[in-house]
């Protein structure tokens, strides 16, 4: 029988919806995290992708949330939940270029529709639920690979 990785570490970090002044602390916060915790250096660059994005998401569509942060022995997940519309077509969001950012989003330089697509990238596993008028829940898990290098160089 194989044995679940332990979990290492667990914790919670809220996140205000339309408070662009904090936007990206949660992202920060989890990288410096990981770090800590000895989580290999792809693996918290990976995260802190998959963390801005799904945090910025929240900041510009939803009225706030959480992002509770696992991190076990084999892999990092992140999963953030929100209280916001919903998304309509959880598909049509995954693809590149899809976007509904309102004007104000885009003069900032969001919008281009490519956040889900990079937290897709980053992951090695990307769950998105989504209810209409109630909020989404995502799930994104990244590998830890033991076998890079500290220095975090995959090349010869
Ligand atoms: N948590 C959420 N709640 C409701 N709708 C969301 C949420 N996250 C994403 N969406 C919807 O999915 C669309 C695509 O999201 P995605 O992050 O890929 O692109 P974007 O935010 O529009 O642009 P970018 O991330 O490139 O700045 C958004 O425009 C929005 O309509
Ligand atoms: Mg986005």
């Amino acid at each position: 029988m194989i044995s679940p990785a332990p979990l290492r570490h667990r914790e919670i970090f809220p996140v205000v919806g339309l408070d662009l002044e904090r936007a990206g602390l949660v992202s920060t916060e989890v990288q410096r995290v990981l770090r800590r915790l000895g989580v290999e250096p792809e693996a918290v660059r990976r995260a802190g992708i998959v963390c801005f994005e799904g945090e910025m998401n929240m900041v510009l569509y939803t009225p706030g949330g959480r992002i509770i942060l696992l991190v076990y022995d084999d892999r990092v997940e992140l999963i953030f939940s929100d209280r916001g519309a919903g998304i309509p077509d959880v598909e049509l969001a995954r693809q590149p270029g899809y976007s509904t950012a309102p004007d104000w989003a885009r003069e900032l330089g969001f919008g281009s529709g490519m956040g889900i697509p990079n937290m897709e990238a980053n992951s090695d596993h990307l769950e998105i639920r989504s209810r209409l008028g109630e909020g989404t829940v995502i799930r994104a898990v990244i590998l830890r690979r033991k076998d890079e290098t500290r220095s975090g160089s995959t090349h010869s």
